[in-house]
């Protein structure tokens, strides 16, 4: 399995718009045209492509020196549990001293398992009874490379 994260850089709203309804059921997770429009107008857009074919999109925002905020990560289901998740994970913390998300109970624990941790709980951030979960991931020194280790 060949996992790749290609950026899109004309990504058309029309496509996104569609597959999001293969990947999200909630009324209260579904973006109408015009957000579509807004966020990738204004994100960084990235296609998940599993040996070669479309598998997913990951989408991220400028944050702040470094940070960048998850705006997107999802997956089409029949490419859900096999890894491709944390994978895809592994590579994004490469690309920014911090990552930001905010994300729903059911897939908390995901974020958590792959490093990184709770900062707060909103309630009712996705609707009445529907909270959300601010998360962070700090890049580690331990992961930085270390002045002794640079050539060059
Ligand atoms: C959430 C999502 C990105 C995770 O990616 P994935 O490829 O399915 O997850 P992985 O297979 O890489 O899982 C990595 C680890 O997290 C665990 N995990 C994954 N989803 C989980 C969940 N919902 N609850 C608990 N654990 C979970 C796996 O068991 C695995 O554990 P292991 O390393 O001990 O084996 C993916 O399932 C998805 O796109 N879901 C629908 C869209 C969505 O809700 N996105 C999040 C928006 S904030």
């Amino acid at each position: 399995m060949k996992i790749d994260l290609r950026q899109d850089t004309h990504p058309d709203p029309e496509f996104y718009y569609h597959q999001q309804f293969k990947i999200y059921h909630e009324p209260y997770l579904i973006w109408d045209r015009e957000t579509w429009e807004a966020i990738l107008s204004s994100c960084t857009v990235y296609r998940i492509e599993v040996d070669s074919k479309y598998a997913g999109d990951v989408i991220l925002e400028k944050s702040g020196r470094g940070a960048r905020y998850v705006v997107d990560f999802s997956l089409l289901p029949g490419y859900q549990g096999k890894g491709i998740g944390k994978a895809i994970l592994e590579e994004l913390k490469k690309m920014a001293k911090r990552l930001t998300a905010v994300t729903r109970k059911e897939t908390l624990p995901f974020f958590l398992k792959c490093g990184f941790v709770l900062s707060k709980r909103m309630r009712s951030y996705y609707g009445p009874g529907v909270d959300g979960y601010a998360i962070t991931y700090h890049v580690s020194t331990t992961d930085a490379i270390s002045p002794g280790a640079q050539r060059g």
